[in-house]
């Protein structure tokens, strides 16, 4: 039913578990199973840009669910933001080597998941950017 590549990333994922301060999380729940989906993610200047330059995930799911995951954080990391942030469930599901049909929602948790850190981290670095200074 799964493709080599999807019960590799099962059997050994990449970039499991908690991040200390991370700079952004994203926590999605799946209606269809009611699995549930959380990516921390680390940002990091270069070159002027800004770049995901760490991430990890905890995912209580399904097979499909854990390697899509596991996938995105390796496509994901050293991107930019703005290249991190076009990645879709298809780009996920196609560099698994394709998820049967009655999966491909699996693949939906871990794209949504790092869009919402994505927006959690512009939304922490607006408040930090555009608040009132102190002195
Ligand atoms: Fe729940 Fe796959 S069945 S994420």
């Amino acid at each position: 039913m799964y493709s080599e590549k999807v019960m590799e990333h099962f059997r050994n994922p990449k970039n499991v578990g908690e991040m200390k301060d991370p700079d952004g999380v994203g926590e999605v729940g799946n209606p269809v199973c009611g699995d549930v989906m959380k990516v921390y993610i680390k940002v990091s200047k270069k070159g002027g840009k800004e770049i995901i330059s760490n991430i990890k995930f905890k995912t209580f799911g399904c097979v499909a669910a854990i390697a899509s995951s596991s996938m995105l954080t390796e496509i994901v990391k050293g991107k930019t933001l703005e290249e991190a942030e076009r990645i879709t469930r298809k780009d996920v599901s196609e560099a698994l080597g394709g998820l049967p049909p009655v999966k491909e929602h699996c693949s939906n948790l871990a794209a949504d998941a790092l869009k919402k850190a994505i927006l959690d981290y512009l939304s922490k670095r607006g408040k930090n950017e555009g608040g009132p200074e102190r002195s």
